[in-house]
């Protein structure tokens, strides 16, 4: 590919680039990188003082307690990644092999790789254009067209399986729809499970999201707004949800003071009490990040604004924690040469992923036409959106 050859996209590619380097104010800009600020050496401190490093400890009760009320969940579970939390929320709600669930398929990988660990199949509907996260219409027309309610349990038409939920992402931090979504689900006797693995701080509405369905769960992952280096956690209302949860994610072992018995497989998901004080020590600096992110968020927008490129604004009725921030250009060859130019650039930016209804894996999956995330992945370029002190 010729490289910003074109008269009008070189000049335009280095004032972006300028622009970056400029707020930064580094060498080498990375998309996102962990801000390491406040009490994080002390906590570690106290793991490797008190010998609690592993997957027992204060600070796993601790970012439970922490997590539950920042986002005003009544349970919160911690595990070792967003993918082992999502995997529980949805073995925990009962999803069960040759079932399907919807999803969109403008993800992350985990989103499908989670609902197939249990057997399951993805069915992709498409995105948004606003939100970029699953469409309440496309997610209508679908369940209108294709499926039929029994006994209160939706089916699929043409394969005769149980849909038993749908997993809506919230992209970039961007809440999507959630409220109209959570309300089909419910007419259709579909359990909703929220991927808000990149979202903790958004809300929709002023409700935290990862609370609209049965259950959410969030990534702290290092390329997240906070970080507990890896990491997730599952948030519910549903006081046996959660207990389950903790029961499964803990090896399934009868709480005893020195007897090994387990009443069922189990999966060591714990989180680390290493990993746990890192992220007590994040959500400790939570609302600062937001705001520092938000602040950065203004300055592209406005940026952006006088370049006539769009930026990605948090939608109405959402409060977003602009994860990851965004711009969609004209079409696929724009956003190659500005991604191309960038990163030979030392200012790391990237596309959005390949849709997941195109990977290898999943692309017999049954889908609709996926139109808006076909348009929005040729289109998507993430900047460097890391936290500035
Ligand atoms: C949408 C989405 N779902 C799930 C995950 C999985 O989280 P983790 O990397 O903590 O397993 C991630 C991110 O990393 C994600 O972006």
């Amino acid at each position: 590919m010729e490289k910003c050859s074109n008269k009008y996209s070189k000049p335009r590619c280095e004032e972006i680039v300028r622009f970056i380097k400029n707020e930064y104010n580094r060498k080498k800009i990375p998309l996102h990188e962990p801000r390491l600020l406040g009490r994080e050496m002390e906590y570690l401190w106290r793991c490797i003082d008190t010998g609690y490093v592993s997957s027992v400890g204060e600070f796993v009760v601790d970012v439970e307690k922490d997590i539950a009320s920042y986002t005003g969940a009544k349970y919160a579970v911690a595990m070792c990644s967003g993918t082992a939390a999502l995997h529980m929320a949805l073995m925990c709600a009962g999803v069960k092999a040759d079932d399907e669930v919807i999803t969109q398929p403008l993800s992350f990988v985990a989103t499908a790789n989670a609902i197939s660990y249990l057997g399951a199949s993805p069915i992709f509907v498409d995105v948004d254009m606003e939100t970029m996260g699953m469409s309440p219409k496309s997610l209508s027309d679908f369940l209108d067209l294709h499926c039929v309610k029994r006994y209160g349990k939706c089916y699929n038409k043409h394969t005769n399986k149980h849909i038993s939920a749908c997993v809506p992402m919230h992209t970039f931090g961007m809440v999507c729809q959630i409220d109209e979504i959570a309300q089909i689900c419910q007419s259709w006797g579909i359990m909703l499970i929220e991927d808000a693995a990149e979202g903790i701080g958004s809300k929709y509405k002023d409700i935290h999201c990862g609370r609209f369905g049965l259950a959410g769960v969030f990534s702290f992952n290092g390329n997240k707004v906070i970080t507990s280096g890896g990491g997730g956690m599952l948030i519910t209302d549903d006081e046996a949800l959660a207990k389950r949860a903790k029961h499964l994610s803990t090896t399934a072992k009868i709480p005893h003071l020195y007897e090994y018995d387990h009443d069922e497989i189990g999966y060591n998901y714990r989180m680390p009490n290493l990993n746990a004080a890192l992220l007590k020590a994040q959500i400790e600096n939570l609302d600062l990040c937001l705001m520092s992110k938000r602040r950065q968020a203004e300055r592209y927008a406005k940026f952006f604004e006088t370049m006539g490129i769009k930026f990605i604004n948090e939608p109405i009725e959402c409060n977003s924690n602009y994860w990851l921030m965004g711009i969609i250009l004209e079409d696929r060859s724009k956003r190659d040469e500005l991604l191309e130019f960038a990163n030979d650039n030392d200012v790391m930016m990237r596309p959005a992923w390949k849709l997941l209804s195109q990977l290898k894996m999943y692309k017999n999956c049954m889908k609709d036409s996926n139109q808006n995330a076909k348009y929005l992945v040729d289109r998507i370029v993430c900047l460097p959106s890391g936290v500035l002190s």
